[in-house]
């Protein structure tokens, strides 16, 4: 197993070698922009790690794990879209500077030529990796318009929340992860745990996702804080703080989560300090760590090298922790 900044430039490289900027330019040109803008890259760099955990050359699955992040940044570039959002791996986002049939297309194109790295492989992995790409594909519009819905009703519960992130967020994890086991044609068990550490572990990544919208450092996470407020969404901060305060706090909560003020700044201000006061923070921090050890525990029954589980066992700590 190699270090993670390996993995990294692996992708970069390869990105570099397949990205074409061609006619008309306002397709592609975006669709170059967002991938440019790199961000972490855990995904892809989580389908080279598992291919080479299961004893192949993490160079197969190159192509694969190429789809999982063009994938990916068609999701982001829709997703800004449909949050309204200003600001991506701290540059204007696509629809922001082109416009939103811009954003709509180059996106739609995005979803298309990631399909088509999986042309690379054999008819028997090609299937594979087609059957769960399209079934994680629709899973991720299916939580994302649980998300949108979210934002209008005032009854969401925590079980429709969890199951609203594990579609959004989570099943791309599991499934970058099965990927990289499908390239390396690794037994279905070991595949399956795979992908439910992965699929853990997502569930963790959007919590702390979740956490970060309010509380990270603006000038390292990259995105607008306090755009999930902005939007109303129904954020684990949120339907914890419900949950644990009391009838005037509550209804204040509520009342703050209707408005939508020209300047938000006041209204973010007084929500995040509800988030706190409630025990609401410190309950997402607890949800983070409780799913990330769901994830170890998948990881502990995978048939491979104690190695390799550390590595993975360390890349969990990692995500946990993470700033941006
Ligand atoms: C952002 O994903 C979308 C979520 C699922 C929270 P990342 O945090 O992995 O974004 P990049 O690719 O590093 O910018
Ligand atoms: C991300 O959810 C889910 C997808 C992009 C599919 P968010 O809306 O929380 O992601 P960010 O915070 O904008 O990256
Ligand atoms: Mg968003
Ligand atoms: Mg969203
Ligand atoms: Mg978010």
């Amino acid at each position: 197993m190699q270090s993670l900044a390996h993995y990294q430039s692996l992708i970069a490289d390869y990105f570099e070698t397949s990205s074409v900027v061609k006619e008309p330019k306002n397709l592609y040109e975006p669709i170059q922009y967002i991938l440019s803008l790199g961000g972490k890259r855990i995904r892809p760099v989580l389908t080279l790690m598992a291919t080479e955990v299961f004893g192949e050359d993490c160079k197969k699955a190159l192509a694969a794990a190429t789809a999982v992040e063009v994938f990916h940044n068609f999701s982001l570039v829709h997703d800004d879209i449909m949050d309204d959002a200003p600001l991506r791996r701290g540059h204007e986002t696509v629809h922001e500077k082109w416009n939103i049939n811009t954003g709509i297309l180059s996106g739609d194109a995005m979803l298309i030529l990631a399909y088509q790295h999986f042309e690379e492989y054999e008819p028997a992995v090609f299937r594979d990796l087609a059957k769960l790409f399209s079934k994680t594909a629709i899973e991720v519009c299916e939580g994302q318009q649980y998300d949108v819905d979210f934002e209008t009703r005032d009854d969401v519960t925590l079980d429709e929340y969890l199951k609203m992130i594990e579609y959004k967020t989570a099943v791309l994890v599991g499934a970058a992860l099965k990927m990289g086991a499908i390239v390396a044609q690794t037994s279905k068990e070991n595949a399956d745990l795979i992908y439910d550490f992965g699929r853990n572990l997502g569930i963790a990544f959007q919590l702390q996702d979740d956490y970060l919208d309010a509380f990270g450092d603006p000038e390292v996470f990259g995105k607008q804080v306090g755009g999930d407020i902005i939007e109303n969404k129904k954020t684990v901060l949120y339907l914890k703080a419900l949950e644990f305060a009391n009838e005037a706090t509550r209804e204040q909560l509520m009342q703050l989560y209707s408005i939508q003020p020209v300047d938000p700044t006041d209204k973010i201000e007084s929500i995040k300090s509800l988030f706190e006061s409630t025990g609401a923070v410190a309950a997402t921090r607890e949800a983070i760590e409780s799913y990330t050890a769901k994830a170890f525990q998948c990881l502990d029954q995978l048939q491979i090298s104690s190695e390799a589980k550390a590595i993975l066992h360390a890349f969990g700590l990692q995500l946990m922790g993470r700033n941006a």
